[in-house]
């Protein structure tokens, strides 16, 4: 048996923020966040908006894709890196929001930037192994409140966004689909490349203004030091998800890399030898909303049909930690 995706959906939030925006608040323009990350406008919730309710207009959608109630999951696994508390985990919450009474496990998953894949990785584990059937995985984020929008978080504050995407996953005997293979990895030892000292996303920096004066509550990124390892990581690890289902990049239909940067997806592809239309990016509308980005792409990609069931679908993410990891799937 293996693993399908059975309905995709996704939820950002309304407010959109365009580079020009930024412009006013910063020492930055659109040419240079457009020539060094791709990214031309992303959305950001308004103070009080909470990102459990975007995880919940996606999980929806994927539920209504998939045909299937609330009350039909077996189980969630909610990858985020930026809970609305520091704990518990917005996985309960999402059980209590969509009304499902059933004491079904609701794991929260952190992983950053590769957060889905491997929330992915967990729920195809849990399906392979039996006793559950349909699974919600969810990746959300809210970077918005942990970044300094003033010229001092220039670095950072033009690249994140926040959004959601989800799946719903269920077995399959159909040899022809399904997830084949993933690879995963992590190296602690550049913990602190990219990273957040401080509390959960609902703590807003007047709260803890000691340590936002020290910039201890702001996301903070040696962005070189990413870059260089990402566009080697991603690569290796497609390849190697791949050998581990016996394919090479020659079976790849699409490739969906974490929107981090357009430079890093565009090294990621060069890597792999695919062509412009075999990669798809989005991160031109979204920014990165770490790990949202692939559900929220692979939602777009099956809206906009541009996946037949069998196309090999190759997802790839990297992220703090550092953390990365790949997975191929048949649609
Ligand atoms: N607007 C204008 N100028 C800026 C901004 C900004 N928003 N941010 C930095 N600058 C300035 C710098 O201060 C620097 O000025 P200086 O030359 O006077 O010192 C200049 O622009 C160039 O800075 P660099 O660090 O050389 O810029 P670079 O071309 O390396 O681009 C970037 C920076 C985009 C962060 C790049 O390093 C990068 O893409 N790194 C990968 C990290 C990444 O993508 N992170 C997000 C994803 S993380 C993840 O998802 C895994």
């Amino acid at each position: 048996m293996r693993s399908i995706i059975l309905g995709t959906g996704r939820a950002v939030p309304a407010r959109v923020v365009r580079n020009d925006d930024l412009a006013e608040r910063m020492e930055t323009s659109d040419e240079w966040i457009r020539s060094r990350t791709g990214i031309e406008e992303r959305h950001w919730i308004e103070p009080g908006e909470r990102g459990l309710e975007l995880g919940r207009r996606a999980a929806l959608e994927a539920l209504d894709r998939a045909g299937l109630a609330p009350a039909e999951l077996d189980a969630i696994v909610y990858a985020t890196s930026t809970p609305d508390h520091f704990l518990p985990g917005n996985g309960v919450y999402l059980q209590r929001e969509l009304g499902i009474d059933a004491t079904i496990p609701a794991i929260d998953l952190r992983m950053q930037c590769a957060g889905f894949i491997y929330a992915l990785s967990v729920a195809d584990a849990y399906l392979r192994t039996g006793g559950f059937r349909r699974i919600l995985v969810v990746g959300q984020e809210i970077q918005s409140t942990r970044m300094d929008v003033s010229t001092a978080g220039r670095y950072t504050a033009v690249i994140f966004a926040d959004g959601a995407g989800a799946v719903v996953l269920g077995g399959s005997d159909d040899p022809e689909r399904g997830i084949l293979a993933f690879d995963l990895h992590g190296d602690g030892r550049h913990a602190e490349k990219l990273w957040v000292e401080g509390p959960g996303s609902l703590v807003r920096p007047e709260q803890w203004p000691a340590q936002a004066a020290e910039g201890r509550y702001w996301l903070q990124m040696d962005g070189r030091e990413v870059f260089r390892h990402a566009v080697v990581r991603m690569p290796e690890s497609v390849r190697a998800a791949l050998a581990r289902a016996g394919l090479t990049t020659e079976a790849i239909k699409l490739l969906i890399p974490h929107q981090a940067n357009l430079r890093i997806s565009e090294a990621v592809q060069k890597e792999l030898g695919l062509r412009d239309e075999q990669t798809y990016n989005n991160i031109q509308r979204y920014g990165n909303t770490t790990a949202a980005t692939i559900p929220i792409a692979l939602d777009e990609c099956a809206r906009a049909g541009r996946l037949a069931p069998g196309d090999l679908v190759a997802l790839t993410a990297f992220g703090s930690g550092f953390v990365w990891g790949s997975c191929v799937l048949r649609w």
